[in-house]
């Protein structure tokens, strides 16, 4: 596999309540004990976080997709690329594939659109491996809203159609790039999940 920089870029996707920042929390703990230096991160970050997961505002989807770029636009310069740079591993929960599933597929501002966006953010830089954490929604979206945690909730509360939507974007965008994607069932327990990606890690980025 042909890596992005000096250090690893891992991202976790998936809709909501999949467990993402636990599991990113446990391969974390896992590298570390081999050594490894790592950083962890999530998007949306910053100031602009809050402007989009909090209240009930109806962003036009444009305007939605330039948040979420611009809050990764400064994530890239200040966090992932200084570290990558460093040599360290950077985890992050979530990051571009978000973009595409929830505003490109769900928020329906297509496919092109966010491509374009990509590229003039982020460049050529892709994640090393993405682990798509797929899981019912049902299930997700009664454990995220159980959590509410700071009112995060402006996205949970879009509806089971739109989440619906999220889950099968997640999985063709997944299908589309094998190469960086694996698809993992979240739907099992913490410590199943857990071997599961450190299983993927192993095999795909050559540790442990
Ligand atoms: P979180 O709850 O996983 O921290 O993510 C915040 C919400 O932001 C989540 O509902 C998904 C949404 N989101 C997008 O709609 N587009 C994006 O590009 C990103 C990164 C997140």
């Amino acid at each position: 596999m042909t890596k992005t920089s000096r250090g690893t870029f891992v991202t976790f996707e998936g809709g909501e309540g999949a467990g993402k920042s636990t599991q990113l929390g446990l391969l974390a703990a896992r590298l570390k004990t081999h050594g490894i230096g790592v950083v962890e991160t999530r998007e949306p970050n910053g100031p602009i976080r809050n402007l989009l997961v909090q209240g009930d505002r109806n962003w036009a989807p444009l305007a939605e997709t330039l948040l979420h770029f611009a809050a990764r636009a400064e994530h890239l310069a200040e966090t992932i690329l200084p570290s990558l740079g460093e040599g360290s591993w950077v985890l992050c929960d979530r990051f571009a594939d978000s973009t595409m599933a929830y505003q490109g597929y769900a928020q329906e501002l297509g496919r092109p659109t966010v491509e374009k966006l990509y590229r003039m953010v982020a460049g050529r830089l892709k994640p090393d491996l993405t682990l798509v954490m797929d899981m019912p929604v049902g299930v997700g979206l009664d454990r995220s809203l159980r959590r509410h945690v700071n009112h995060e909730t402006r996205y949970e509360l879009m509806g089971r159609q739109f989440h619906e939507t999220v889950r099968a974007a997640f999985l063709e965008i997944a299908a589309r790039e094998p190469q960086r994607c694996v698809v993992i069932d979240a739907n099992r327990p913490v410590e199943t999940v857990h071997e599961a990606i450190w299983a993927t890690v192993k095999e795909r980025l050559k540790v442990g």
